[in-house]
């Protein structure tokens, strides 16, 4: 039997650790004769912002893809409130709550910002598609509360005032907002962040750290980047990925100083 662990949260609460809200157990995926991730262990507990880091392929965008069902690992299992996932579908982890921004953007060209980020709405689409098509009542219904949480998910990242503009005339960094909007459309209970800093600066960066710290009340998220001074301000726990395994887990501080963590950030530079 393990004992319960505690977590300290940044705003200084400690509580008594219960079961994780997702965890992913043992997780091996090889690509033909390369593994990308080899027996990874991570758990999330709710609210909490947790990082992933780690140099350049080390795995953090498969690992990511497990998690949201993009790629079926070869082993390993992944489980929901302590309850083991049977289903690693796509859509079945989006009903469940998980949603994700990519790497990039994903964002889709032919969309305005507003469509875009309905796109992530729809898991809470109720009405099928012959009652759209014969616009019955209960799907204009639907459709305007789809639109009601779309309309939300955008005001919460201020590019509200962008809803009918092409992605692609706005500033990148506009942009990212408007992918992180279209993941919260979707009410997730697990936020995946890939590398949600790239390419912003200074003031965007601090105002990102702002938005997941304040994200973290009502969901747990898992951020992948490579800033460092973010990822440390921002996260209560961190599992640092070298090559495909997980080579230190815990709190930042601990995490800094670790000795593997260091080499392996010293190989990097060096590879440079
Ligand atoms: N679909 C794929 N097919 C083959 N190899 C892949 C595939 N996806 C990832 N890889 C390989 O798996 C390893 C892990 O890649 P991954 O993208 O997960 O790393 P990462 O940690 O996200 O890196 P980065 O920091 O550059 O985003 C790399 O060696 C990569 O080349
Ligand atoms: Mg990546």
């Amino acid at each position: 039997m393990t004992l319960p662990e505690t977590s300290v949260h940044q705003n200084g609460r400690t509580e008594p650790e219960k079961t994780p809200l997702f965890a992913a157990d043992g997780v091996t995926v090889r690509f033909g004769g390369l593994t990308a991730l080899d027996g990874v262990s991570v758990d999330v507990r709710s609210h909490e912002v947790h990082g992933v880091i780690g140099p350049n392929g080390a795995g953090k965008t498969t690992l990511f893809n497990v998690c949201c069902g993009f790629v079926r690992p070869d082993q390993g299992t992944l489980s929901w409130r302590g309850t083991r996932l049977p289903d690693l579908r796509p859509h079945r982890l989006t009903r469940l709550g998980i949603a994700r921004t990519l790497q990039g953007l994903g964002l889709f060209r032919g969309l305005t910002v507003a469509e875009n980020v309905l796109v992530g709405a729809d898991r809470f689409r109720r009405s099928g598609f012959v009652s759209a098509l014969l616009a019955l009542p209960r799907a204009a219904r639907d459709e305007r509360a789809l639109a009601e949480r779309a309309e939300r998910a955008m005001a919460e990242v201020g590019v509200l005032e962008h809803a009918h503009a092409s992605p692609a005339s706005l500033p990148y960094p506009v942009r990212k907002r408007v992918a992180l909007a279209r993941a919260l459309a979707a009410e997730p209970e697990l936020l995946l962040l890939d590398e949600p800093a790239a390419g912003l600066g200074h003031d965007d960066m601090e105002e990102l750290a702002g938005t997941v710290r304040r994200l973290a009340e009502r969901m747990a998220v898992v951020l992948v980047d490579h800033h460092m001074d973010l990822v440390m301000s921002v996260c209560d726990r961190l599992t640092v990925l070298d090559f495909g395994r997980v080579i230190a887990a815990g709190e930042p501080e601990r995490v800094r100083d670790d000795p593997a963590v260091v080499d392996a950030y010293l190989g990097e530079e060096a590879d440079r």
